[in-house]
């Protein structure tokens, strides 16, 4: 896609990013919270966050992508010390290399935090999800109450 950019995350991406939840909930790929308090509590000030990145165009958010530490009992069951990633991209905005982009500052930061290994949960019919994380790198290793998870190898 022509000339957008990537930086970290800040507070104040809450309402770019929950423009792009509300982006994709219109497309009917997404039917869970997408208001600004929800990008601010669960991407931004959460604090199992390694790093949310996002993608921008002339001040627009195309998507972001978030990794954070898979703690106890976290929702994904993924191994604890293991980074989570999530990454949503504006429908408009798709199959553009955003996506490919964001991966690469996700790892980036996996590597400077020593990740062993990064776990993706996704809905098993979500066909466009698992084409992208298998683009990524990411392989299947296990199965979690309806979805597929990959793993990436960080070392
Ligand atoms: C899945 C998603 C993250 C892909 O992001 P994207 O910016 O479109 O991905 P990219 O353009 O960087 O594509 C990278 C590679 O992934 C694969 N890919 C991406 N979208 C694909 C699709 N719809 N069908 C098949 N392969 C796809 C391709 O191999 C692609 O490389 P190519 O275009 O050179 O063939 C994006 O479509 C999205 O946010 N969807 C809605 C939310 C979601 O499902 N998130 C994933 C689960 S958390």
């Amino acid at each position: 896609m022509d000339s957008f950019s990537v930086r970290e995350a800040v507070l104040t991406d809450a309402q770019g990013i929950s423009e792009v939840l509300w982006d994709i909930a219109a497309a009917g790929k997404r039917n869970k919270r997408c208001d600004v308090d929800f990008a601010r509590e669960h991407y931004l000030a959460d604090p199992d966050r390694i790093r949310c990145s996002v993608a921008f165009q002339e001040e627009q958010v195309l998507g972001f992508q978030s990794l954070k530490w898979a703690v106890e009992n976290n929702p994904y069951g993924a191994p604890v010390g293991w980074g989570v990633i999530g990454t949503h991209i504006r429908p408009s905005a798709a199959r553009r290399g955003v996506g490919r982009a964001l991966f690469r500052a996700t790892l980036l930061a996996a590597r400077e935090n020593g990740l062993p290994a990064i776990d993706a949960t996704i809905s098993a019919t979500n066909a466009e999800g698992l084409a992208y994380y298998s683009a990524m790198g990411f392989v299947d290793y296990r199965e979690h109450e309806g979805a597929q998870c990959k793993s990436f190898s960080v070392i």
